[in-house]
Parts: structure tokens; C-alpha cells; sequence
């Protein structure tokens, strides 16, 4: 049996053999399909995207319908239950698993660019006291770019993956510091002793102890929440990154693209939107109510539902399970009963079942940032600090792959006709 679509255009009787590859056909292949000579040619019109595949891609496999995800071929559960975040950065952005001393020699290059230079602190000052923090988080990567000028290089090799260890080193900083300014506390610098969540929770939290040591078991929560969110192949930010870092601009401002759709509430600020959500409902007797004002499409239930997974989100039931390891920590968060309640009365309603909509990653995480005390506004933030690698991974595999180009879709036009411009005094 041939590999091939056979095609009747209509119009005009012709038929077509197009070539079916992975499960695809080239949209460029249905051009030559046309009702004449100077006709453009026909165009597949794809909306958000719902099912076109933009690139070939090497780094995440995601079966949606069976609840799979996978890293470089790795099951994100192994990886959660046995890895860090700094090895699963340097799988994502390498292709394999380092051996001990090229894990050694990562974390060492990682640690030595956690630093921001002085300068560059000044601009983190210029913001309000309640700026959100990601917005000072898109702005603040726009501005590396200013600084880093090299980073336009883009071809170079080593320039390229020189920039990528730095965003990863400073993501944490830049997050802690834009904290701190928001608290008028002062900035904790970097402790190079420190994991890379352990340096982070310190540059948080740390108050007056000289030496200060992050919880274990809050420390490594953070390092598997890292993991679960490091990469999550072609979603509206890593589309944005590579969109953006299509046109050869520097990884900076690709990221800061990147981090700017992660923002949204629909997508890296869906864990912030839950919390609200839940504050909102207040208690468990409200949950019925609350769920028929949801399938009356007066609101949705935040933290349910993706684009891809038609079936429990497997990044989702780790932090289920996570969340019992803080919680003993912490003390529980008293919104877990709303959510399990929550979770339990949705999966059994006919609405939510036949849509397969089911808890994505960011119905519980939030949860457990608030149990570890961070703030909601930075919950996104946290979303985005391990995202970045997955980011640059895209972002450079999109600039090695010979078939892409500066993105440009096309479009449908609906708008008028040629028509005369007509002077105010006519109007
Ligand atoms: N609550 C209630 N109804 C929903 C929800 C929800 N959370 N999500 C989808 N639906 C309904 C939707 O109204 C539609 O119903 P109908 O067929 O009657 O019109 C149906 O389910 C299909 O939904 P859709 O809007 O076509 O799905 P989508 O693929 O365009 O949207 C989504 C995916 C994630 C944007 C959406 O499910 C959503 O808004 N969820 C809440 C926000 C959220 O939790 N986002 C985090 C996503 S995971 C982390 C990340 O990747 O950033």
C-alpha cells in the first residue's frame, strides 16, 4: 500500500497523489492544487493551530489520549522519581543523559553564572513595589539582550550555549531578587554551595541565619516540580520562542516572548487562577453550585482541561502525590479539601467526562508553592524557571534544522475589496 493521499479537487476533476509522511502530509504539497493557472493554490486554514505540526522535534514525546510524557525517550516518571532539574536540563538541551563528569562539568558552568551584574540590578529597581513579577521577568530577559550584545551570534555554537547556561544560572536570581524588591528586602546573593533549587529557596527565604539550609524535602519538591515543568513540546510559549527566535533574534528576547504567553491565565498563570478559583469557592459546600455556574459557561474550572491530553495529565498525579511530602512538611494548605472535593465531584459529571477534561499540572501545584510559601503572583514565575530550558533546547534545535525558516503563516483574507480613499469632507 502506497504512502500516499489521493486527492479530487471538485472544481476541476483533477486528481492528485500527495506524499504521506509520519503520519503527515506537507501543507505546501496541496499549492499545486488549482482552479487555474495564476491561482494561488489551495492553503489548509488551521485556527490556533488544532492540527498542524510545525516542526520535526527529537525532544518531547507526548501522547495525549494515554497520558504519556516523555523527555529524550525518557518516562517523565522516572525522571521526577530519579533525576534533578540540572541533569534533565542538560538531557533536554544535549540528547542524552550526561555521564558523572559531564553532569559535574554542567553544574560547575551553571553555578559560576548564577551572578547578576550589579548594573543590571538597577533595573529590577525601576519597577513599583507591586509590579507583577512576571512582568518584570519578560521585561528583565528583554533587557540581557541589551546587555549581552554577543547574544546575537546566533550561529555560533559556543556563544549559543554559553548564553543558554547563563539564562538557566540567572532565571532564579532574577525571580528571587524581583521578590525581594517587591517585599523591600534586601537581595540574598547566590550561595554556589547550594543545589540549584536549595540556591533559590535561599535567595528567597533567607532572612538573617549566616548559613542558611533549605528544608530536604521541600528542596527536592521544588526539584521534581522543575522537572515536571522543564519541557512540554510545541505549547503556545515554546511556539512563541521559536516564532520569535525564527527571525534570528537573539535568545533573550525569544525567551522573553516565551515568557510573555506563559503569562497568560490560559496557560503558565492557570496555576495562579486556580488558587484564586479555590479562594473564591471558599468551602466545600459551595463546590455544587460553583460547578453548575462552570456548565453554564459562566467560568471554567481552572487547572482542568488541555489542548492535548485527553486523560489525566501525568504530570498532574505526581504532584498529587508530591503534595503529601510537603504537606507534612508545611502543615496542609487548607484549600486541598476544595480541590480534592473538587477534583472528585468533576470527574464523576457527565460535562467534564464527556469533554475529557481532566486536572492538568496546574491544579495542584499551586497548592503546594502556597503550602512552601510563596506567593501567588509568583507561581508563574515558577513555571517559567524550568520552562527555560526547554525553551533554548527548541529554540536551538528550530535554528539547526534545515527545513525551518522565519515563521509566516499565511492567512484568509476577509476584509473589503480595492476601494478609493475617501477625503474627511466626504466621510
Ligand atoms: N472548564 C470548563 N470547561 C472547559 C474547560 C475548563 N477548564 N476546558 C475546556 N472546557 C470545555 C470548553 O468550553 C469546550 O466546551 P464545548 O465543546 O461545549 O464548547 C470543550 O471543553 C473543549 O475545550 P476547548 O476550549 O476547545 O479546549 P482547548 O484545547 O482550546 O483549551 C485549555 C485548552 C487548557 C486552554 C482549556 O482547557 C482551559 O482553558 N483550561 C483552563 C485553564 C488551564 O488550566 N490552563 C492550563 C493548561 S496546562 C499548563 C500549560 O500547558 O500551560
Amino acid at each position: 500500500m502506497a504512502d500516499t493521499l489521493t486527492i479530487t479537487d471538485n472544481r476541476t476533476g483533477k486528481t492528485y497523489d500527495l506524499p504521506i509522511a509520519d503520519g503527515a502530509i506537507r501543507a505546501a504539497d496541496l499549492r499545486q492544487i488549482k482552479v487555474a493557472a495564476d491561482d494561488f493554490g489551495l492553503m489548509s486554514y488551521d485556527p490556533a493551530f488544532m492540527n498542524t505540526a510545525s516542526c520535526r522535534s527529537a525532544i518531547t514525546y507526548l501522547d495525549g489520549d494515554a497520558g504519556i510524557l516523555r523527555y529524550r525517550g525518557y518516562p517523565i516518571e522516572q525522571l521526577a522519581e530519579q533525576s534533578t532539574y540540572l541533569e534533565v536540563a542538560y538531557l533536554l538541551m544535549h540528547g542524552e543523559l550526561p555521564n558523572a563528569t559531564q553532569l559535574a562539568g554542567w553544574q560547575h558552568s551553571v553555578t559560576t553564572h548564577t551572578f547578576v551584574h550589579e548594573f543590571l540590578k538597577r533595573a529590577l529597581e525601576g519597577y513599583r513595589y507591586d509590579a507583577h513579577p512576571m512582568g518584570r521577568l519578560v521585561a528583565f530577559l528583554a533587557t540581557l539582550s541589551t546587555f549581552y550584545t554577543d547574544a546575537k551570534d546566533i550561529r555560533d555554537p559556543d556563544i549559543r550555549k554559553q548564553h543558554a547556561v547563563r539564562i538557566i544560572a540567572k532565571m532564579p536570581t532574577i525571580a528571587a531578587w524581583a521578590y525581594r524588591h517587591s517585599l523591600g528586602r534586601p537581595y540574598v546573593y547566590p550561595d554556589n554551595s547550594l543545589s540549584y533549587p536549595g540556591n533559590f529557596l535561599a535567595m528567597m527565604f533567607q532572612i538573617a541565619e549566616p548559613n542558611y539550609k533549605p528544608n530536604p524535602v521541600l528542596e527536592r519538591a521544588l526539584d521534581v516540580l522543575f522537572i515536571l515543568h522543564a519541557d512540554h513540546e510545541q505549547n503556545c510559549s515554546t511556539s512563541a520562542a521559536r516564532g520569535v527566535g525564527s527571525a534570528e533574534s537573539d535568545p533573550y528576547v525569544s525567551l522573553a516572548a516565551a515568557s510573555a504567553a506563559l503569562y497568560g491565565p490560559l496557560h503558565g498563570g492557570a496555576n495562579e487562577a486556580v488558587l484564586r478559583m479555590l479562594r473564591k469557592i471558599g468551602n466545600v459546600k459551595a463546590i455544587p453550585a460553583f460547578i453548575e455556574s462552570v456548565k453554564k459557561g459562566e467560568g471554567k474550572l481552572m487547572g482542568f482541561g488541555h489542548r492535548v491530553y485527553k486523560n489525566y495529565d501525568p504530570r498532574a498525579k505526581v504532584i498529587k502525590k508530591l503534595a503529601d511530602d510537603v504537606f507534612e512538611v508545611t502543615g496542609k494548605n487548607p484549600l486541598l479539601e476544595i480541590a480534592l472535593e473538587l477534583e472528585k465531584i468533576a470527574l464523576s459529571d457527565d460535562y467534564f467526562i464527556k469533554r475529557k477534561l481532566y486536572p492538568n499540572v496546574d491544579f495542584y501545584s499551586g497548592l503546594i508553592y502556597q503550602a512552601m510559601g510563596f506567593p501567588m503572583e509568583m507561581f508563574p514565575v515558577l513555571f517559567a524557571i524550568p520552562r527555560a530550558s526547554g525553551w533554548l533546547s527548541q529554540w536551538m534545535e528550530m535554528l539547526d534544522d534545515p527545513e525551518q525558516k522565519i515563521s509566516r503563516p499565511r492567512q484568509i483574507y476577509t476584509g473589503s475589496d480595492a476601494r478609493d480613499y475617501v477625503p474627511m469632507s466626504k466621510r
